[in-house]
């Protein structure tokens, strides 16, 4: 049999894609270095082409104690179908399998534009980093302040964002699906413009969670856009829709009952959700 040709995700569409990670042939090739679970780097062949992404089987994960029901590749799952219920295209084509390590998630590998997309971040094609630090009271034009943090010298620094519209939809997205651990390595700009968000292990729980770097549009309006998909995912998210039938699969009635939860209070205040406490929750190492 020859050797499946590997073809660049980006000719496929996301169905296909779908199909590939859920039914292709799926082989380990590495394993990634410094994951908090076991992330594994391979290829999944189907109908002799291949494309490359990430299992994380079960067996390789870390129990969480504030997360005791179903799986982070449960969860993982459920936050591509809300992704793709907002037609944003935010999360990887992700599906549950089976593989050599038992079930896991699959995802598609996102090849990325930017070695680096710290606060040094240079970016390889020329594109502003996301996140900076920068030693002023203001974030400056283009940016969004997120919070005060301490530098290395003991000094003072404010860690800004991208005022970037991708970032701005990930973050209406992390509301929604109640993110835990929206950090900078999570933000994967890809080599086609796009930015795809990942790792979302720790999503859905049924109390508020949202710990973020994405805190710079907290109380402002949602964009006309997010209203429109806000509306769209409320109705999508009523008692027995298709959407509910297969979010049923992957977290609890109570997950989905606060997911209602949250959508609704994202349309009564058209406003991007504000920090709960004094300080906004924001994960660490942010990067
Ligand atoms: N779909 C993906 N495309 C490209 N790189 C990925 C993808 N998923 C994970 N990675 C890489 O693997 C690393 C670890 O994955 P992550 O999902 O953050 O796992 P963990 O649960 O261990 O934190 C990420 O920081 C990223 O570099
Ligand atoms: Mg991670």
């Amino acid at each position: 049999m020859p050797a499946p040709e590997r073809v660049p995700s980006r000719s496929l569409t996301a169905t296909e894609l779908v199909t590939f990670l859920a039914e292709g042939r799926l082989t380990v090739r590495g394993r990634i270095r410094g994951a908090s679970n076991a992330v594994l780097y391979c290829t999944v062949a189907h109908e002799g082409e291949e494309v490359t992404c990430v299992y994380k089987p079960v067996a390789g994960e870390r129990p969480l104690w504030d997360f005791p029901d179903g799986t982070l590749a449960q969860r993982e799952v459920a936050a591509y179908e809300i992704s793709e219920a907002t037609g944003w295209g935010l999360i990887p084509p992700t599906v549950l399998r089976d593989g050599p390590y038992g079930e896991g998630m699959c995802q598609l590998w996102i090849e990325t534009a930017a070695e680096d997309n710290g606060p040094d971040g240079p970016d390889a094609d020329g594109r502003p980093p996301l996140l900076a630090l920068v030693e002023d009271e203001e974030p400056g034009e283009g940016w969004k302040a997120v919070a005060f943090a301490e530098t290395e010298e003991g000094g003072r620094a404010l860690l800004v964002h991208a005022d970037d519209p991708r970032l701005r939809r990930l973050a209406v997205l992390d509301a929604v699906i109640n993110n835990g651990d929206r950090k900078g390595g999570h933000l994967l700009p890809a080599s086609d413009g796009r930015l795809y968000g990942i790792d979302h292990g720790v999503t859905f729980n049924a109390d508020d969670k949202l710990r973020t770097l994405l805190w710079g549009w907290a109380g402002e309006p949602l964009t006309a856009e997010a209203v429109e998909v806000v509306d769209r995912l409320g109705a999508a998210l009523a008692p027995g829709t298709a959407l509910v039938t297969r979010l049923a699969e992957l977290i609890t009635a109570a997950e989905i009952a606060a997911l209602r939860g949250r959508v609704e209070a994202l349309r009564v205040s058209g406003k991007h959700p504000e920090p709960s406490g004094e300080w906004p929750s924001i994960p660490w190492p942010p990067v």
